[in-house]
């Protein structure tokens, strides 16, 4: 089954008074269980592109679609309701909210949600894989740029949603770090959670089902 996918999908923005592509043409497929990596230079386009797929920015041309249906039909209530619970992005950078804890910050879909349960179990289980365990209960400020990755990473995997879409996830993790987190990537994949890792990382390739390179806003199949 398809997830997410893309159709002719073109971002234009402008610079010095020219017009350029940062994603031209670009078709995408995102299935249930597929775990994609997405490399390329950098200011080839990848994070453009996520946002795309994500409705965070809108495309000058093409359509996104999400379990079949154009998300450019969706309201703001709607994309927010699939952003929270289905489709769950790992932006570069950081993106923790500083005034909850790390257990509450991965906890959010839940707090926010109220529908159901929080899984505890699930979560002691994802921090000790992520070593994050002794954490829990401090605040974002006090942690490092590695830690708080690792944090935002359990956010995401925690209600096992549809759609995964991570921009570098690993960039600031050390190898050891790195392979944890792919590894808990791949399990989730091999559960049914399509799976999309913007890296730079050539080393941790071999963890996809599929690997595309985007080049000057072009996606490819990587020669491998
Ligand atoms: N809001 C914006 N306005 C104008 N140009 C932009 C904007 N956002 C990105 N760009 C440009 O679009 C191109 C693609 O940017 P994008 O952030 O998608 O690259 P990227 O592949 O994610 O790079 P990196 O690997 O460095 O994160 C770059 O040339 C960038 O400078
Ligand atoms: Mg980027």
């Amino acid at each position: 089954m398809e997830y997410l996918c893309s159709e002719k999908l073109v971002k234009e923005y402008e610079r010095r008074g020219k017009t350029f592509r940062a994603v031209d043409d670009v078709d995408i497929q995102i299935n249930k269980g597929e775990f994609i990596i997405i490399t390329g230079e950098s200011g080839s386009g990848k994070t453009t592109l996520l946002n795309l797929l994500l409705g965070l920015t809108k495309p000058e041309s093409g359509t996104v679609l999400f379990d079949g249906e154009d998300i450019s039909t969706f309201d703001d209530k709607r994309l927010s309701e699939i952003r929270n619970e289905k489709i769950k992005y790992i932006p570069q950078g950081d993106s923790l909210l500083t005034s909850l804890t790390v257990r509450e910050n991965i906890l959010f879909p839940y707090v926010i949600g109220g529908k159901e349960e929080p899984p505890k179990e699930r979560l002691i289980e994802l921090a000790e894989k992520l070593g994050i365990t002794d954490l829990l209960d401090v605040y974002p400020s006090e942690l490092s740029g590695g830690e708080m990755r690792r944090v935002t990473i359990a956010r995401a995997v925690i209600n096992k949603p549809a759609v995964i879409i991570a921009d570098e996830p690993t960039g600031n993790l050390d190898r050891d770090n790195t392979s944890k987190v792919m590894e808990i990537f791949k399990d989730i994949s091999g559960e049914g959670t399509a799976v999309v890792v913007v890296t730079h990382q050539r080393e941790t390739l071999d963890y996809a089902s599929k690997v595309l390179n985007m080049s000057h806003g072009r996606l490819a199949p990587e020669n491998r």
